[in-house]
């Protein structure tokens, strides 16, 4: 069963619920609830809730559907859920059922799932806008056609179908991406938590040593932390494995002398850290890498400095970009001038990805980036990760003395009226601090 939200967070996704259909207008919105997925033959890939049905309910069984509406007389929230049923409460354990999805989800009606297919097209009747996510390809698209297809077959009776579907993500994403105080107290908190596993993991990792000890380290502190699991699965990469960017093998043994690299953060209580921290194995870094890794510190803090309300990612960007491509000119891994190297984007060989993106109950989190073509400007609320990064290929055509050196830096960044608060500013990122740590 879900675990049964407390009185202050039910009240939250009640609101939530309501400043949805208010900023909807008149409509029915549905919402299902994530997929069961397969693993392997009879055993399933442990379950998440769709982050959206977590965000208006609090609500964690699979199967069930949330429907919104303004167009009832009585009803705005309604759940369908599973049935309460013994012997597979046996097995599966608890379930709320349609009595406790009303008395601890705060819900104005709940039926079972059987009697869907019977009283959504009652919701959907006479209605014009349905604000539902299709062509996604979700299990509960087919339940949604046949509603449609029934009340179609009531036209006769005077009872029509709605003739808009409409992208709920639209409205619901614009929400979601204006974080309020409760939910950056849950992102402070998972940033806190973070902060511990990457302060052990410094304590750890050492040459002999392999990626996974330090990987199993971390999900054991996420884990006695309170996290149901990490945000993503981490990427710990040592020596050349570090300018990987979606390196997750983590199974390589460090070795004197490597950098590692470790992108790792937790989810707590649905909401995630994103957080990368690169480090030397033995403790010190030696003097290529401490040049790269000053100039990938520099670049991030000037990033940082970027964020405040009315800039835009793009900026955010640029101020990373400047720093990086002026240092790589000046260390002689790029060639100049500064302006040609930033125009052609040669840079571009070292620091291949964006610096930003949203950051919430999806690491990736949703929110449109752009705004009638352009590139939206910064609001009070919003959360983005800082994470330049410098990656040296193996055989990149520069001094061996550079070669395999991977850097990045993530930090978690809340935009404030008067400009931003990192959210992970007390995850060691200095890189005396990091050799003292290590020493220590
Ligand atoms: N950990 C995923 C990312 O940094 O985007
Ligand atoms: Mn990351
Ligand atoms: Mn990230």
């Amino acid at each position: 069963m879900s675990a049964t939200p407390d009185a202050a967070s039910v009240k939250r996704f009640a609101e939530r619920r309501a400043r949805f259909l208010d900023a909807i207008g008149p409509g029915v919105a549905v919402f299902p609830a994530a997929p069961v997925f397969i693993r392997n033959n009879d055993v399933e890939h442990s379950y998440r809730q769709d982050s959206d049905f977590h965000y208006l309910t609090g609500f964690e069984e699979p199967e069930s559907v949330l429907v919104l509406t303004n167009r009832h007389p009585e009803h705005r929230a309604i759940l369908f859920v599973r049935p309460r049923n013994k012997e597979r409460e046996i097995w599966d354990g608890p379930r709320a059922g349609v009595e406790g999805a009303v008395e601890h989800f705060g819900v104005d009606a709940a039926f079972t799932l059987d009697e869907l297919p019977e009283k959504l097209p009652d919701y959907l009747a006479d209605v014009d806008r349905l604000h539902a996510a299709v062509g996604q390809g979700h299990p509960f698209e087919q339940t949604l056609f046949e509603a449609l297809r029934a009340l179609r077959g009531r036209a006769r009776r005077g009872v029509a179908a709605p003739t808009e579907i409409v992208d709920p993500a639209k409205a619901l994403h614009e929400m979601r991406l204006r974080k309020d105080e409760a939910e950056v107290a849950l992102m402070r908190r998972a940033a806190e938590l973070t902060r511990d596993a990457h302060v052990e993991a410094m304590k750890v990792a050492a040459p002999g040593r392999h990626e996974y000890e330090v990987d199993a380290e971390m999900a054991r502190i996420f884990r006695l932390g309170g996290s149901a699991r990490p945000a993503y699965d981490s990427i710990v990469g040592s020596g050349p494995n570090a300018t990987i960017l979606h390196y997750r093998a983590n199974d390589r043994r460090m070795e004197e002398g490597d950098l590692l690299l470790i992108d790792a953060g937790c989810e707590l209580d649905y909401y995630a850290a994103d957080v990368t921290r690169t480090f030397p194995v033995s403790g010190s870094f030696t003097p290529p890498q401490r040049a790269l890794y000053e100039l990938c510190l520099r670049s991030q803090l000037a990033a940082i400095e970027a964020v405040k309300p009315g800039a835009t990612l793009d900026d955010v960007h640029d101020a990373a970009v400047k720093v990086i491509a002026a240092g790589l000119i000046e260390l002689g891994l790029l060639e100049g001038p500064l302006e040609k190297c930033i125009e052609e984007q040669t840079y571009r060989a070292f620091f291949m990805h964006k610096t930003s993106h949203w950051l919430g109950m999806d690491v990736h989190d949703v929110g449109a980036y752009f705004v009638r073509g352009e590139p939206r400007p910064l609001e009070p609320g919003f959360v983005l990760t800082i994470e330049p990064g410098i990656y040296v290929g193996v055989d990149a055509d520069v001094d061996e003395k550079w070669r395999g050196i991977g850097i990045r830096i993530e930090d978690d960044v809340l935009v404030t009226e008067d400009g931003h608060r990192n959210l992970t500013e007390d995850i060691p990122k200095d890189p005396d601090e990091i050799e003292a740590l290590m020493k220590g």
